[in-house]
């Protein structure tokens, strides 16, 4: 049986380009014991793997080389089962090879429920999928946020930061997102938040402070640096911060910005804490139970842009890096 799969063709000159991509047939194998063979339906596209593009292998994935088909996380519906795990028909979510048709080892497939009416298969690779997981166990678990609540969220239109934004306004509370064009403010307000500032705006405490003159309770931070500063100067007495990224200040090794004004944290009695998703596997259930009821009830979406067509996967890619999506890039592959 043949298949379609895309390889790196060229290592980007400036900027990757669709053209450092190309399309070609690929050979699908026999089936193995254990084994299935699945068809991608969507794919999610990440920016930060333009830098493995002719780099080193890294914590989130190797190196991509001449000739490599990169691989990002994907909706695959089972075409032929040899695992009693799966049966034909069944949808999981799997770190996808850029490949039409594909033979996966059983394990490395996550099931999702069957369709169900309100639920897109693009909402699990956005509020039902990783990034939804991050944001719901960085909210609820460690930020214990509650309708009582002010809460402020870097990045907030980010892949995390919409879905942190969402599920923050689906509790009851009351939510400040910030985030670096007029279009992503425009979006923070679409889904819920009550306010929401352009960082580039001025200065991080003066823009979080006309936000929140009374202070806030809860810090949800994905970028670091002068937003969190600003953060520990505007919470509340025994106020929580959760560390969930640091955006602003990746490949600042030697230079990064740490918190100067810490010390508030003794005075107001603070707490800050970070924490990686993949050790809390144990909350994923209530994650799925809470997150596709809220999707059902409206009360979230999954914030996308998505392309038609299997052979629109480099074009898709140089598009998500150039800022030409808004919210998780998605690529349709069943055209
Ligand atoms: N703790 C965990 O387990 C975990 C899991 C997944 C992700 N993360 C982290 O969570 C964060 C968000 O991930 P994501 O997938 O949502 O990424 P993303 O979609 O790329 O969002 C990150 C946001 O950071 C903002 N940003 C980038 N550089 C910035 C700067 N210099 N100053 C201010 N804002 C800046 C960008 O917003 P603007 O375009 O609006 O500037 C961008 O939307 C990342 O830091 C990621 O590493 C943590």
């Amino acid at each position: 049986m043949d298949s379609y799969e895309v390889q790196l063709a060229s290592y980007p000159d400036d900027a990757v380009e669709a053209k450092d991509f190309f399309v070609t047939t690929a050979e699908v194998p026999p089936l193995g014991e254990g084994q299935v063979l699945v068809r991608l339906r969507r794919l999610g596209l990440n920016a930060g793997m333009a830098n493995r593009i002719g780099g080193p292998d890294t914590a989130y994935g190797p190196g991509i080389s001449i000739g490599d088909v990169p691989a990002s996380d994907g909706v695959v519906e089972v075409l032929e089962s040899r695992s009693d795990a799966f049966s034909t028909g069944d949808l999981a979510v799997r770190k996808s090879p850029w490949r039409g048709v594909d033979v996966a080892d059983s394990n490395e497939l996550r099931p999702i429920a069957a369709l169900e009416e309100g639920v897109a298969l693009e909402a699990h690779l956005t509020v039902l999928g990783h990034v939804g997981f991050t944001a719901y166990t960085g909210m609820m678990r460690f930020g214990s946020v509650d309708a009582q609540d002010t809460v402020y969220i870097s990045g907030a239109a980010g892949g995390v930061g919409s879905c942190a934004v969402q599920f923050a306004k689906a509790v009851g509370a009351t939510v400040i997102g910030s985030a670096g064009t007029p279009a992503k403010v425009q979006l923070l307000k679409e889904l819920g938040a009550d306010t929401a500032f352009n960082y580039h705006d001025g200065g991080a405490l003066d823009l979080l402070r006309a936000a929140a003159p009374d202070g806030i309770d809860l810090f949800y931070d994905n970028v670091g640096g002068e937003q969190l500063e600003a953060a520990l100067e505007s919470l509340r007495f025994r106020g929580r911060i959760v560390i969930c990224g640091a955006a602003s200040q990746y490949g600042k090794a030697g230079e990064r910005r740490g918190p100067a004004n810490y010390m508030a944290m003794i005075h107001q009695q603070l707490t800050m804490r970070g924490f990686d998703v993949t050790n809390n596997e144990d909350l994923r259930h209530d994650f799925e139970t809470d997150a596709t009821r809220w999707l059902k009830a409206g009360k979230v979406r999954s914030v996308h842009t998505i392309l038609d067509g299997f052979e629109k996967i480099p074009e898709a890619f140089a598009a998500l890096l150039s800022g030409g999506n808004t919210g998780r890039m998605i690529v349709n592959c069943e055209h």
